[in-house]
């Protein structure tokens, strides 16, 4: 099937926490790694307190817990000073009325105070609703709408994309940043953050719950229709917790460094709470991709544990070796992947120019922490996303729910339940039970096949949904976006494979009557989603068609408009229009 299958790339590092991966597999409890929370002991439940308040209890209070640095700032946090900051932000909350299940968004470039944020809020028994940054008017809106957000923390420049006459359960905004007077001049419901966080106390700031009361919404986009809250609960935190153990590697003294903006399910479960809570030194690095920044943000900070996504790598890649060269990367223990296939061809680089493997890890929003992965006592074979976590169960099946035999590719699916599974999808328990439409499975929407050494291959979306960038991109929300432009009557939005992105995003366009197709009119239709949605939804490719091809109900064929542009053949066509 693939002709990387033979090339393996054994274990250098023998001594981990997982050591061999069988035996750990063989004996595996998930009750045993429930036995290393204080919640174990005390019956008292509270993510934030296993990531933060119970290292400063246990007497780590003054290790470096987070390292914040952009162009403008430098600042480290200690566990002690995160656990006073994140408990005044809770009261803060309490104060504007906010009680457990309320939802408390947070939109905003990285900084300290969105790691606080964040933590504050899951200390108040909220459920944090992450957007990216980039995000424009209309999807900032269809999230705070759909999840009823009570709370938004936002900056200056940001609160500007925030329609606040179309959100009437939006109570109060904090603006990171703000003066009172500046706060005050933006009208009712306004706060300046740093005022009200020090006008509290840090006391009694935590708010216990239940494992199974909610802790994170994370918006995603599917095929169809809007992007989904992908909700997650408090006991996901027994995965976050085992993996930074054993998929990270993570150890006492490691300083670890996750790329991903919490915008994005790795920029938390692993950004956030993987490394907090095996009480690690997490590097946040704010500001653009760099090759110059990024590695020297690893030789300053000596990063021992590096996890990012194969696009940045294949723009490292691109930088060449002569980059890297210029700096010291020997305090890099173990790199990892996730977001999109990782081309062997990286995996390779990695190892001439890293001197370290880069170990591939898979799993989705919806899964909430990592399924399949290398591990770093385990021969990697690149290409392949490894093999399930001791505890988990994965298989190819067929349509119908039957277990495939090896090298037959086929829908990837995990059995159910595991610690860190999504609970539902906001306000939309049929899209929930799609996943589950096999009994007793999870069925992901990639397609896979698993070799005879149980390595999993991954090869594509059984649905239309686009990664660029290991973003994911709903075809629909582009589509519904770009028929809001005058000159547009119909679009049909596909990924398009791209060297370095993985996919890009491809739209084809049908005018309305009096429109000529220029390239004018295509920088102007691409600016106009990206400055409605984001930049990353934005089309980098349009072309102008006459009609779309379309299904007697009207549904536009993305199936054929990928096969236009790869040039196959576009298949069974005896439900088009015409
Ligand atoms: C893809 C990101 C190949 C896959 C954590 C999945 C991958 C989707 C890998 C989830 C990988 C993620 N190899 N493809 N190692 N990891 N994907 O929800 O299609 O943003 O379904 O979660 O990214 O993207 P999401």
């Amino acid at each position: 099937m693939n002709s990387m299958q033979g090339e393996l790339i054994p274990a250098t590092q023998a001594n981990t926490n997982l050591g061999d991966y069988e035996t750990a597999r063989q004996s595996f409890q998930w009750d045993e790694v429930e036995q290393q929370f204080s919640w174990h002991r005390t019956g008292f439940i509270n993510l934030a307190y296993e990531a933060i308040d119970r290292h400063v209890e246990e007497g780590r209070g003054d290790k470096t817990a987070l390292i914040y640095s952009d162009a403008e700032r430098e600042e480290s946090y200690t566990f002690a000073e995160l656990q006073s900051w994140s408990a005044r932000f809770a009261n803060v909350l309490r104060k504007h009325g906010i009680t457990k299940g309320d939802r408390v968004f947070v939109f905003m470039p990285r900084s300290p105070e969105l790691y606080i944020s964040i933590l504050g809020a899951i200390k108040a028994g909220a459920v944090v609703g992450p957007l990216f940054e980039a995000f424009m008017e209309t999807a900032v809106k269809d999230r705070l709408e759909d999840s009823g957000a009570s709370v938004l923390v936002t900056t200056p420049a940001l609160l500007k994309r925030v329609k606040r006459e179309e959100l009437p359960e939006l109570r109060a905004i904090f603006v990171v940043g703000a003066t009172p007077e500046q706060a005050e001049a933006e009208g009712a419901g306004i706060y300046p953050f740093e005022q009200e966080v020090v006008s509290v106390s840090a006391d009694n700031a935590i708010e216990w719950v239940e494992l199974e009361d909610g802790l994170i919404l994370h918006y995603t986009s599917g095929s169809t229709g809007k992007p989904k809250g992908v909700y997650h609960v408090h006991n996901a935190m027994i995965q976050h917790y085992f993996t930074g153990k054993m998929v990270l590697d993570l150890k006492e003294d490691d300083i670890y460094w996750c790329t991903a903006d919490p915008g994005w399910v790795t920029g938390t479960s692993y950004g956030i709470f993987a490394p907090w809570l095996n009480g690690v030194c997490n590097l946040v690095l704010g500001g653009r991709f760099d090759p110059g920044a990024w590695y020297s943000a690893i030789e300053k900070y000596k990063v021992t544990v590096w996890y990012s996504a194969p696009t940045a790598f294949r723009m490292l890649m691109g930088a060449g070796e002569e980059a890297a060269g210029k700096y010291d990367l020997s305090s890099l223990r173990h790199v990892l992947s996730v977001g999109e296939p990782l081309n062997p061809e990286v995996v390779r680089w990695g190892l001439a120019v890293y001197k370290r493997r880069i170990h591939d890890t898979w799993w989705m929003t919806e899964t909430g922490g990592q399924l399949i992965c290398n591990y770093p006592s385990m021969a990697i074979k690149p290409g392949s996303m490894g093999k399930p976590l001791p505890g988990i169960e994965a298989a190819i099946l067929d349509d119908q729910g039957n277990v495939l035999p090896p090298n037959r590719m086929g829908n990837l699916a995990i059995r159910t339940p595991w610690p860190s599974m999504m609970r539902t999808i906001w306000n939309n328990e049929s899209k929930y039970a799609e996943y589950f439409r096999i009994p007793g499975w999870y069925v992901s929407g990639d397609s896979a096949y698993q070799d005879e050494d149980g390595y999993f291959w991954f090869q594509g979306r059984i649905d239309d949904v686009i990664n660029s960038s290991g973003e994911r991109i709903g075809p629909f929300e582009v589509e519904s976006k770009l028929v809001e432009h005058p000159a547009v009557a119909e679009a049909g939005v596909i990924g398009k494979p791209d060297a370095v992105r993985g996919e890009i995003i491809k739209a084809f366009v049908a005018l309305r009557d009096g429109y000529e197709p220029t390239e004018e009119l295509k920088a102007e239709i691409a600016r106009f989603v990206k400055e409605g949605l984001s930049a990353h939804a934005a089309p980098r490719e349009i072309e102008f068609k006459d009609k779309l091809p379309k299904t007697r109900s009207g549904k536009i064929m993305r199936r054929v408009l990928k096969a236009w542009e790869l040039h196959l053949p576009a298949g069974d066509l005896s439900t088009i229009e015409d």
